[in-house]
């Protein structure tokens, strides 16, 4: 190791180093509130064809450079292997063609398209299926399609000699750590955050996670480590995120309600406590979530494994409030699954917004309970009883079907 550059990169495994980049300031990731930052993994496998799993986000690109030579001289690289084309992974990888001038760069089918739907390359991809290899020479990478794991172009690749897994955004986490391995974190941290990100990046693609994690297991590869292209790197425990993988994605009702409302002037406030009450005096468990104090990619973490979604609105200017608006666009983008659901929201002169809100929870196919409650102005007490009693119907709704 070059012990006198700035940035340097961390053995994962005999043959394997991670070279990636730590980005501490990013807080917003296409709407995903990214409070604790990320970390965007590449990795360099000194095979006889010395090769580069993924790259970074263009603005780290030297971050990246530097750690490659602190093991080896960049251009000695022959082979890219580029397993996912969203720039986060990809934003420097013109420039780094333009200066290692691999011999070859490959990605899947999909992610030919991509990349060089990106950057306009002609002819510069080396497009893969599933059941193709990389020969390194003294090794071998096994490529798995994983389409819609996330994006159609991503796939797997896995390094026979050393048992990694490169899994590209599958199995990660917003995590921006000196630690590079899991096992050197809380398990507290990690639970968290591996839940925001499946809930957030993975959640729209449950069905795929299902049938990829039946496929790559019938492939029977000897994983020893899990090396994602966001977050940690798992040299133990991955097995155990396999299987949360698999239980996100069923999307099993659960006795959790999640609760989500703004409010104008207090009025959908007090109708949301009441429903909270309701709901927590059968026994369920509730989380209230004012807009005013949560994060959408908060919310849906909540959501993950919830069974209920009550969603509340104040009507303003004829429409939804717009945090309310925001919020609920990007949880229907999610498809969250066998959800149940209510509506409620306060309004002046056209109750609009619980209409609104009742449309929006039926074409995420939640079942409603109830019609919702309208109130005009501010609750009185027998208003703010109604709530607490559609609270009530949607926790004895919950216990029957879970
Ligand atoms: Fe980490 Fe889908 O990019």
């Amino acid at each position: 190791m070059n012990e006198s550059l700035p940035f340097q990169a961390v053995k994962i495994s005999e043959h394997v180093y991670w070279v990636g980049a730590i980005d501490w300031n990013l807080r917003d990731f296409h709407g995903y509130a990214t409070e604790r930052g990320t970390t965007y993994n590449a990795f360099l496998i000194l095979a006889d064809k010395v090769t580069l799993i993924d790259t970074v986000k263009k603005p780290f690109k030297d971050e990246m450079l530097s750690r490659i030579r602190s093991v080896i001289d960049p251009l000695k690289i022959e082979y890219i292997v580029s397993n996912h084309s969203e720039m986060d992974h990809s934003g420097c990888l013109p420039e780094i063609i333009d200066f290692l001038k691999p011999k070859k760069v490959f990605a899947s089918v999909r992610g030919e398209k991509a990349l060089s739907g990106h950057f306009r390359f002609k002819d510069q991809i080396t497009p893969l299926k599933t059941g193709e290899n990389i020969p390194l020479g003294n090794m071998n990478l096994s490529v798995v399609e994983t389409p819609m794991l996330h994006w159609p172009d991503s796939m797997f690749t896995f390094l026979d000699s050393d048992g990694v897994l490169f899994s590209q955004d599958g199995f990660g986490m917003h995590l921006a750590t000196v630690e590079r391995f899991a096992d050197e974190l809380p398990s507290e941290l990690l639970e968290y955050e591996e839940k925001k990100y499946y809930a957030n990046i993975i959640l729209p693609y449950s069905k795929m996670v299902l049938s990829t994690l039946e496929s790559f297991t019938k492939l029977n590869f000897p994983v020893k480590i899990v090396a994602p292209d966001h977050g940690p790197v798992w040299r133990q425990g991955w097995q155990k995120l396999f299987e949360l993988y698999k239980k996100w994605a069923m999307q099993k009702p659960a006795k959790k309600a999640v609760i989500v409302y703004d409010t104008m002037w207090e009025s959908t406030d007090k109708m949301a406590r009441a429903i909270s009450e309701g709901i927590a005096s059968v026994g369920i468990l509730t989380r209230m979530m004012p807009l005013k104090g949560s994060h959408r990619s908060n919310i849906a973490t909540e959501v993950l494994d919830a069974g209920a979604l009550i969603v509340g609105s104040p009507t303003l200017n004829d429409n939804l409030y717009p945090t309310v608006a925001d919020c609920m666009t990007y949880l229907k983008g999610l498809k969250p699954q066998n959800l149940i659901g209510a509506v409620f929201g306060s309004y002046g002169w056209n109750p609009a917004a619980v209409e609104q809100l009742k449309e929006l929870l039926k074409a995420m196919n939640v079942e409603l309970v109830g019609e919702g409650v309208k109130v005009r102005y501010v609750p009185d007490d027998e208003a703010l009883m109604e709530c607490r009693n559609l609270g009530k119907q949607v926790g004895a709704r919950l216990k029957e079907i879970c």
